[in-house]
């Protein structure tokens, strides 16, 4: 094999350092990180240990490596989605190809200018779409467009994102409020609408969308409920989003899960996560935060040949995961991606009435082997290899153009057609 492609990171904090850096590690004949980008003084100096980076190529931002010429060939952005235009901006400029984590951006105009400018420049531009790199999508995939299903009809995917994702990610924490990140349809969900238009195969016609956030207001707090959990809340006992269980805050009481206790920080001991709780905007109470993205909202779609579509994303499941099934004439399949279960994609076959049930692996890496299968995916691309399922920064616009759509429809209660949305 050649020499290794070498990459600056741009965020070593939770896909920086946990999703795409174990990979360099992994696989040091495929990838080499040379430098990286990051203003918190800890986990930079712990990637860049880990990496064996040279001090010179240590940076406090983006912007200070930026003046530091062209240091790789590619760069891994895993900023936050409002850094994501004016740094991968100028990385193509600078002539880096790159890798680049979802959302392409928070608005519209900057994915597409962002897509013009790689294609312009003829860079690669990568977006972290990463269940297309899963056994169980690309097993999906296979089996629709093998006929198998007959004449496709029409398409149920829910995203069920569990009660604490929803109060992590999109109350309390990073992508609570669209005026600091992005609307939840596109944060989270631009995923499954790269998967569906893809398997699909033909561009969406007529969309239109619904959905509120009706849950995590102030007006549905319990009496008495502080500004804090861990200060003496009176529903503790039976509030499920009460901060110190879900984190591990409990003597006896293991978190959630892990990578929520990583992203508060607080150490391994439930009196340091507890602090931490007490500072941190984890430990707010759900109804009391400066969220105002959905908690549920629908699409409902046609595609070419009258399939209909219905997604459903929502923020109130018992467990974390997508489900699905697709009917066509011949056959329906049923799909589960769900945390804590086997993957499971089941054929029913409407002449013989048999069934076959099938068990994708789930892969190693986060996100269903899908973080691995990417980041594969990308070195290959830029090694001129073939690559199955590859995927393009274009294409992966048409899933971000859907998710401004929805927000479009659901803010106007306009249907959207869509080739006109995408003349715009
Ligand atoms: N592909 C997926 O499935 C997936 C999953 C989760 C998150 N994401 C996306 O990945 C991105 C990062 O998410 P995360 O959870 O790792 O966030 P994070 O906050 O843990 O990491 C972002 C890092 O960027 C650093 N940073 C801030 N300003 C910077 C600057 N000027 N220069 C360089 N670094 C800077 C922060 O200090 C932080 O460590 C987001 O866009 C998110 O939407 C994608």
């Amino acid at each position: 094999m050649s020499e290794p492609v070498t990459a600056i990171v741009f965020g070593a904090g939770g896909r920086g350092m946990y999703a795409y850096g174990p990979y360099a590690l992994a696989h040091p004949d495929e990838l080499k990180v040379v430098a990286v980008a990051e203003p918190n003084d800890e986990r930079r100096a712990r990637f860049a240990q880990m990496h064996a980076i040279p001090e010179q190529n240590q940076f406090r931002t983006w912007q200070e490596a930026m003046t530091h010429g062209k240091l790789a060939r590619a760069l891994v952005n895993c900023t936050q989605d409002p850094l994501h235009f004016d740094s991968t901006k100028a990385a193509l400029q600078a002539g880096y190809d790159v890798l680049l984590e979802k959302p392409i951006a928070p608005t519209r105009d900057e994915c597409v200018r962002l897509v013009r400018e790689s294609e312009e420049r003829g860079r690669v531009l990568q977006i972290c779409h990463v269940l297309r790199f899963t056994s169980f999508f690309s097993t999906l995939y296979e089996i629709v467009r093998s006929g198998r299903l007959g004449r496709l009809v029409t398409v149920d995917h829910r995203e069920n994102v569990s009660y604490w994702h929803m109060s992590h990610s999109f109350v309390r924490g990073n992508w609570r409020n669209e005026g600091l990140s992005s609307p939840m349809i596109l944060a989270k969900c631009c995923h499954d609408l790269d998967i569906l238009a893809w398997i699909l195969g033909e561009p969406v016609q007529y969309l239109n969308s619904f959905g509120a956030l009706t849950h995590y207001r102030i007006e549905n707090a319990p009496a008495g409920a502080p500004l804090r959990c861990t200060d003496g809340c009176p529903v503790e006992a039976t509030c499920p989003w009460y901060a110190p269980r879900l984190y591990g805050a409990m003597e006896g009481v293991p978190p959630r899960a892990g990578w929520i206790v990583t992203a508060l920080g607080g150490g391994d001991d439930p009196q340091g996560r507890w602090k931490q709780l007490e500072v941190s905007p984890y430990g707010r109470c759900v109804y009391h935060c400066d969220n105002d993205v959905v908690d549920h909202q629908v699409l409902s779609m046609q595609f070419p040949g009258d399939v209909t579509v219905t997604f459903t994303m929502h923020g109130h499941s018992d467990r974390e995961g997508r489900t699905l099934r697709w009917d066509g004439t011949r056959a329906t399949l049923y799909g589960d991606f769900s945390e804590g279960r086997p993957y499971e994609l089941r054929i029913c076959d409407h002449g013989s009435g048999t069934v076959e049930v099938l068990h994708p692996e789930s892969g190693e890496s986060g996100h269903g082997g899908g973080d691995e299968g990417l980041m594969s995916a990308f070195l290959r691309t830029l090694r001129g290899e073939s690559v199955p399922h590859r995927t393009s920064a274009r294409a992966s616009l048409e899933s971000h153009l859907m998710a401004f759509a929805a927000e479009e429809s659901r803010h106007t209660q306009q249907t959207i057609d869509m080739a006109a949305y995408r003349r715009l």
